[in-house]
This record gives C-alpha cells, structure tokens and sequence, in this order.
C-alpha cells in the first residue's frame, strides 16, 4: 500500500483497526470474522521482512471439485504462471500499481488510451475544462466549480490532492494549481516531470465509487474499485475533444451503478489491433451482428485475489491480466498499437498487484453479533434445494445447495471442515458459473459474447487463450458467482446492476420495476450526484441505497421511460422494437443511444437516473432460487452479509 499519501494511511488504518470495529466477540467466534477480500499474501506478508518468499497463489489450488460444500466449475488457468517471489517483491509491485492506478496527478498515473503520455488527442487542457460551465448553461463560473463537477457527473472529488490550474494559474508555480480534481480525471505530467496542465481519464470514470465519509470509519469514503457513481456518458462527451466520440457510442444510458458500458465494443474498440482482429472483423459480419452486451455494473476489484476466473461470463483467468490496461493503451485502435503493446507488457503486472492488494470496507453501522450468527450458519448450511422447500428451480451440480456453494465459505467453522474445503487456503474462493436456466439473470452479457467475438477475442493480444500455455475459454454458459466480500457497500446488485437491494436479491417479489436511486439534496439549476451519505440514504435493512420507485407513465421527459400505466408489464411498441434491434448488432445500442438517452437538458440527465428494467439487458429477473427463504431467514443472512 502507498504509504506516502492521505488515503494510503486512512486506508493502511483500515487494515490495522479491521478486528477494532468488528462487532463485540467477532475474532474469536468461529463463525464471524472476515479479511475482507484483497489477496492471501498481503496479510501473510503483514510484518514479514522483504525476503519473506511468498506460498502458491490460492487461486491456484482452485480445480472444479463437487464432492464437497463449496462447488467450483472452473479452475485457475495459469496463463502466465507467474508470481512474485517474495514479500518484498509483492509491495514493490502493489506500490508501482497504486501509482499507475490511482491517478491524483502522480507522475506514474495512467490515462485513458495514452499510456503515462504528457498529452494524446484524449487530453483536455486546462483551459477547456475550467470552462465547462459554458456547458452547463450558467453565466459565470461558479464559486462551487469543483464541487459541482463532481455532482453532475457523479465522479466523486479525489480523497487527497489531485490538483489542477485553475484559470490563469501556471501549474508549474503552484504545484499542479490550486483546483482539485475528482476520481475520474487526472493532471498529466510533461517528459521532464513538470505539469502539463493537461487532464485525462482514469479507470475510476467506472470503477471508482464513495461509500459514506472517512469519518464514517476506516476505508470509508471515496473507494477505488468499487462500483460507479458517474454519468460516463455526460462526462466524457463534456470534457470533449476525442472524448466526444463516446457520444456516438453512448456508452452508459442509466448514470453510475445501474450501467457503465458496452463491454463488447469496448473490447472491440481496445482489443482490436491492425495485424489480426481489424482484418477478422471485416472478413467476419458476425462480429456486428452479434447482439449488444447491453447495461453492466462493473465487480469490485478487492474481490479479483479470490476468484480463479473474472469478468460476468468468466471469460477469462484472472491470471489474464492484459486486458485490465486496455483503457490506458496508448494508440489503442491506430497502427501505433505495438507501442500500446509494449506499454501494457511492462505496466500490467503491476496494476493487477495493486488491485489485489484493495479490501473492502468493513461495516460502520451496529450489526446484531448473535442475529448475524445465526445468518452464518444459514449462509453455509441451508440447502435451497431440500425437499420440503420445492425450489421450482433445477437444483445445481455439486455443492450443498448453500449460498456458500457458489459464493465461497468464509466462517472459520467451514473453512477448516474439509468436507467444505479441500484446503483452508480456499476461504472466500468463488468459482461457480451457474448455469443460465439456473441463474436466470438477464441474458444479454452473455449471449453477446458469441462465437464470433470469442473467436476474435482469442486471437487478441489481450486475450492469447491457447498462448504462453494458456488454456481455452471455460465452456459454460452461465454468470460466474462471485466473492460477497463488501457486499453490503455495492448496491445495485447483479451483473446489470437493476436490484437496488440485497434483500431484493433474496426476494424476487420484492424488486421494483422502475427505481430512482437517491439523489443529494437539489441546487437549482444544478445536476446532482447520488447520495453517499450514510445517515441520509444507505438502508441497513434492505441492504443497499435509498430509492424511489417510480410509477409507469408518470415521470420523466424522455420517451422510452413511458410505458402503458393500465398494464405495467406489457412491453411497449418502442420497446420491442428496439430489444430486435440491440439483439441484432452490436453497435446499434450505441447509435441510438444518444438518441434514446439524451443528455441536451439538465431534465434529460435527470433522466438518465432511472433504471427502467424493462428496458433491453435491464431486466429484473433472476436468482429466484432464493425466493424458497423465509424473511426471518433473510434478515438473518443479510445480518451475516454485513460482517464479511
Ligand atoms: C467504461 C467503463 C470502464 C472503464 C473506463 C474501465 N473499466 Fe474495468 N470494467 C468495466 C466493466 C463494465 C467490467 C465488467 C466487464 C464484464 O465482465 O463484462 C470491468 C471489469 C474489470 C475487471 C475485472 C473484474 C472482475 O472481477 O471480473 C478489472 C480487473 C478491471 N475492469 C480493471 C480496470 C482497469 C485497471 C481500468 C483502467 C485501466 C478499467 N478497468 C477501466 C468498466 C470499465
Ligand atoms: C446456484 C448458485 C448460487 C446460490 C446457491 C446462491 N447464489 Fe447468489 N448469486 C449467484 C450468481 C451466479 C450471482 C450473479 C448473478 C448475476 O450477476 O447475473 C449471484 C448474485 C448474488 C448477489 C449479488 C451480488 C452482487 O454484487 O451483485 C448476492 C447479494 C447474492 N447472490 C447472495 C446470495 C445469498 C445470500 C445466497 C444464499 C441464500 C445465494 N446468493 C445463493 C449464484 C448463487
């Protein structure tokens, strides 16, 4: 962890006071008690001297097993079969990561498609971005500036220094200026390691969220790898220059948490080099007409050291780890792609160290020790599928029919049983696709991973299945269950982000249609962020954020949200119209996106604040096999959620 900063010593504080805000009893109950996700070897190395040499990678020890509690279908595909060596070698990596990664203007940070470049056709000048209020249709630049850039986008302003020049200010005299940036941007620095006054996009634009504030408790506020709060859309087509071009694409159409991108054309537009998949996607149609991976809402990064395999499809090892600098490949999708290539090879390594290294935050909020307890046991021993509780839905292979069966075991109780394990190493290992007719969760992510982009996939720098001893593509059809880690801090739920809540997960009748996560109190005239404040908007019964839900046909300006209020599940005209659409080619979501999620008016943005579940990719549906619970038995499992 950097030691340098603020927030690696708040961060570094949540670490050391991880057993102090346990609840009463919790580090010696064989049942509570949790390391909250990040990888094994940074809490073995936890006060080992540098040449402490590291054990295997659990992920590694990962094979499909069905003969005991915990089920994995997938193994770990040592696709580089590399690893630090020692403990030394782990924090010198994890350090290099943080810099790349974190963004806030170190000279090591990463930008969008630029590599660690002083400038790219990406860049936005200073000057450009201190007047984005002319965007915002207002007559002066506000005193607020900062702050209301981080409402209206939903990126949350960095929790330390993350300076930019403010009108007039020469970054170079003023240590990067006196403007501070959020999350989602940072100041880029000149070869010689001056300031630039240049501004880029960093990976938290999707992947960085606020949960509370610092004074909440330890690893509260600002989060890295956790899910988004942002408008990406509104954000990158106001910064401008290239950036517009996400316009075209409209990558996200519902603001932060409920959906991000379309991680197909991402993957087209970064995977894609001259020498093979430009040519394959030209000779192959297939590419374009297989249908759009619609709405996501991406995992959370503490989770990637506990699961063999990543991504909602498990498409690919966890060991895979070129593609998670895709977004900062310089020359991504020109010919100048072997320099993007070489910049991946020497920085991935890192960043993936990095990411590894993040834990998630512990509950702040009183938990009830004995209601959570009893949940424990429940979540590692209730089989859904007994038979006097006539679960409708197929039972899955292997397993004990338990949430820890797909999930992973976690209570010390378990882990050291081996009839759940066959190693305590396993703690917190999830690895279970689970099966479509199982899962049933919305089918757009997966079928728009066809054959055709598989194939093209596989052929990609990025992706060298079949390369460096790297083995095929797991072959299930299914969503990969993951690590429930921090769970309690990432509302919405699912693939697709469209339950607000975890007792909504747990209860399929419970699940609204139409929803409106809430905002922070109205400004005239302003755009707002979602509400991070705990006190006002996180609801400790359900699990998961304050929302409104809306009425068919009552709100909103634009016209896909409108609906026939005499018959709220018939899917209106429009709507069937575009599902063949989106099921048909990949692009068209992203050509009629700005056209169908507009972001001209404040009114209009507003709107993109609605998760409308009926619309393509959006659906509701899915994880109904815990429908066979009893609220008293969720209640219970929620109270058990909450630790880990
Ligand atoms: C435009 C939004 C966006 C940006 C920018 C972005 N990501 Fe992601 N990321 C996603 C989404 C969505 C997923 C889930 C994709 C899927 O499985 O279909 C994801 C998945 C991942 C995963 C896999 C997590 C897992 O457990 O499955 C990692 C790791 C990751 N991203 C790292 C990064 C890094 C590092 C960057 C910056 C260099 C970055 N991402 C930039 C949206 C984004
Ligand atoms: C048969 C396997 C299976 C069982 C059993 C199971 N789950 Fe899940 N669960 C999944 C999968 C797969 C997903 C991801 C679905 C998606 O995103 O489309 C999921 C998602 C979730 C999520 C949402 C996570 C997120 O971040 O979006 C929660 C919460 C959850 N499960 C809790 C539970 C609990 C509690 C139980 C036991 C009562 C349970 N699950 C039982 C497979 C399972």
């Amino acid at each position: 962890m950097d030691r340098r900063t603020t927030f690696g010593r708040i961060a570094m504080l949540a670490c050391a006071m991880l057993g102090v805000v346990q609840p009463a009893g919790a580090r010696t109950s064989t049942l509570l008690g949790s390391d909250h996700g990040g990888h094994y070897w940074f809490g073995y190395c936890q006060d080992q001297p540098d040449d402490t040499p590291l054990p295997p990678d659990p992920r590694s020890l990962v094979t499909p097993t069905y003969d005991k509690a915990v089920a994995f279908n997938v193994a770990w595909h040592a696709c580089l079969a590399r690893q630090p060596a020692t403990c030394g070698e782990l924090r010198a990596l994890a350090a290099a990561g943080g810099r790349l990664l974190r963004g806030t203007g170190d000279v090591a940070a990463g930008w969008q498609f630029s590599g660690d470049h002083p400038s790219s056709m990406f860049a936005v000048p200073a000057d450009q971005y201190n007047a984005l209020w002319l965007r915002w249709g207002l007559l002066g630049r506000p005193a607020d500036f900062d702050q209301i850039v981080a409402e209206r986008y939903g990126t949350p302003l960095s929790a330390e220094r993350n300076p930019y020049p403010l009108p007039g200010e020469d970054p170079n005299l003023t240590n990067g200026g006196s403007g501070q940036l959020p999350m989602a941007l940072t100041q880029t620095h000149n070869a010689d390691g001056s300031w630039s006054g240049n501004i880029g996009v960093t990976c938290a634009i999707c992947h960085g969220g606020q949960v509370g504030t610092a004074a909440d408790g330890p690893g509260l506020g600002p989060l890295f790898g956790n899910n988004g709060l942002a408008d990406v859309n509104l954000l990158l087509t106001e910064l401008g220059n290239a950036n517009n071009g996400f316009n075209v694409m409209s990558l996200n159409r519902v603001r932060g948490s409920g959906n991000i991108t379309n991680f197909q054309l991402f993957g087209l537009l970064t995977l894609f080099d001259f020498q093979t998949t430009l040519p394959a996607m030209v000779l192959n149609p297939g590419l374009w007409t297989s249908s759009n991976t619609g709405s996501e809402d991406p995992p959370n990064w503490w989770n990637l050291g506990h699961r063999p395999a990543k991504f909602f499809d498990a498409g690919m090892s966890t060991d895979s780890t070129r593609i998670e600098l895709s977004w900062y490949m310089p020359g991504a999708a020109t010919p100048q792609y072997q320099e993007g290539y070489d910049w991946v090879l020497a920085h991935e390594y890192a960043g993936n160290t990095w990411m590894l290294s993040l834990r998630s935050p512990a509950y702040p909020l009183p938990i009830d020790t004995r209601l959570a307890k009893r949940g424990a046991v429940l979540f590692h021993r209730l089989d859904l599928w007994a038979t006097r509780r006539h679960n409708p839905v197929p039972r899955p292979v292997g397993g004990n029919g338990s949430c820890a069966s797909c999930h992973g075991a976690y209570a010390p109780r378990y882990v050291n049983n081996p009839r759940f394990l066959a190693t305590p190493m396993l703690a917190g290992m999830a690895g279970n696709v689970t099966p479509i007719d199982i899962i049933n969760t919305d089918p757009a992510r997966m079928e728009g991973n066809s054959a055709a982009v598989e194939n093209a996939a596989r052929a990609s720098f990025f992706a060298y299945y079949g390369q460096d001893g790297c083995a095929e593509k797991y072959n299930l059809i299914g969503y990969l269950a993951q690590p429930l880690y921090g769970v309690w801090a990432s509302a919405p739920y699912f693939h697709n982000g469209s339950v607000p809540t975890v007792w909504g997960v747990l209860k399929s009748s419970s699940r609204p249609l139409f929803w409106r996560r809430m905002s922070r109190p109205a400004q005239p005239g302003v755009v707002m962020g979602y509400e991070t404040d705990l006190a006002r908007a996180y609801d400790p019964v359900t699990l998961g954020w304050r929302y409104d839900e809306l009425q068919c046909g009552s709100s909103g300006v634009t016209p896909y949200l409108q609906c026939d209020p005499s018959d709220p599940y018939a899917t209106p005209l429009v709507e069937s119209w575009l599902d063949i659409m989106f099921q048909n080619g990949s692009l068209s979501w992203n050509m009629l996106g700005g056209l169908m999620a507009p972001t001209l008016t404040n009114a209009q943005i507003e709107d993109r604040k609605i998760y409308n579940t009926r619309m393509y990719s959006q659906s509701n549906t899915g994880h109904e096999f815990t429908d066979v619970l009893t609220d008293r038995e969720r209640t219970a499992l929620i109270e058990y959620l909450k630790t880990l």
